[in-house]
């Protein structure tokens, strides 16, 4: 997943994500094997702190297991309130893009361009209630962009529909700037508003309780991802 944009220089559209975070711990290898083997091509990694949000994941130990049992991107979505601090430990663990919350900082171009230098992929998101004129000067450093259809902290939540206007609007300024920037939309997903999304210009959806608290992951990923594709036509 060389190139200029996140995954080459063709930015795929309608890729689905699947979220760990409700996956079984305890069988967390044979999960991971089931969405690969039905066709994911990344892996979304939720890291909470307690502080920033009010719930507590897991951190950079997890994820080079992880790392260790795949060769999907990983993708860590850092809900953290000190995400800089940490960021190293989790490119070393084997993380291929690290997202931060825009939330945590002033200035943003700074925080792109460190998470750059580090050699990975540079995310950043935006609270549901986080305008997306905190971003526009960074975008130019950024590799993607989350915009949370949740609030963070926890999965299996209700999406959020005031992210559907962020999501064109988001849309309409890459295309106005000529970026490249992926446009990533996590929680409440579903393989019933998957193709909105993609219409509106999401590019990859996270789906965590629609994947992993299914009894067949792997199929309910593929019906995310059939929807996400309509999207596109
Ligand atoms: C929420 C996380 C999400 C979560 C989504 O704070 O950022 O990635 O896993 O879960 P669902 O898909 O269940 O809303
Ligand atoms: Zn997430």
């Amino acid at each position: 997943m060389n190139g200029k944009n996140l995954f080459g220089n063709d930015r795929k559209r309608g890729l689905v994500a699947p979220s760990i975070l409700s996956a079984d711990f305890a069988r967390l290898g044979e999960q991971v094997e089931k969405v690969e083997e039905a066709g994911a091509e990344l892996l979304h990694l939720d890291v909470m702190d307690g502080h920033f949000v009010d719930n507590i994941t897991f951190g950079p130990p997890l994820v080079k297991s992880v790392r260790r049992s795949t060769h999907l991107f990983l993708d860590c979505h850092l809900m953290i309130e000190e995400p800089l601090r940490y960021a190293k430990a989790f490119v070393d663990a084997g993380a291929d893009l690290i997202t931060i919350h825009a939330e945590v900082f002033g200035d943003l171009l700074e925080p792109m361009r460190r998470i750059r230098s580090l050699g990975v992929r540079s995310g950043v998101s935006l609270n549901p209630d986080t305008p997306l004129d905190r971003v526009e000067a960074a975008l130019d450093e950024c590799d993607l962009l989350l915009l949370m259809s949740v609030f963070p902290g926890f999965g299996g939540q209700i999406f959020c529909p005031e992210v559907l206007e962020k999501i064109e609007t988001a849309s309409k300024i890459r295309n106005d700037r000529g970026l490249e920037f992926a446009i990533q939309i996590d929680g409440g997903v579903d393989a019933a508003n998957a193709e909105m999304l993609t219409r509106l210009g999401g590019d990859i959806l996270v789906a965590g309780s629609a994947v992993f608290s299914n009894d067949d992951p792997a199929g309910a990923f593929r019906s995310i991802e059939a929807a996400a594709a309509q999207g596109i036509r």
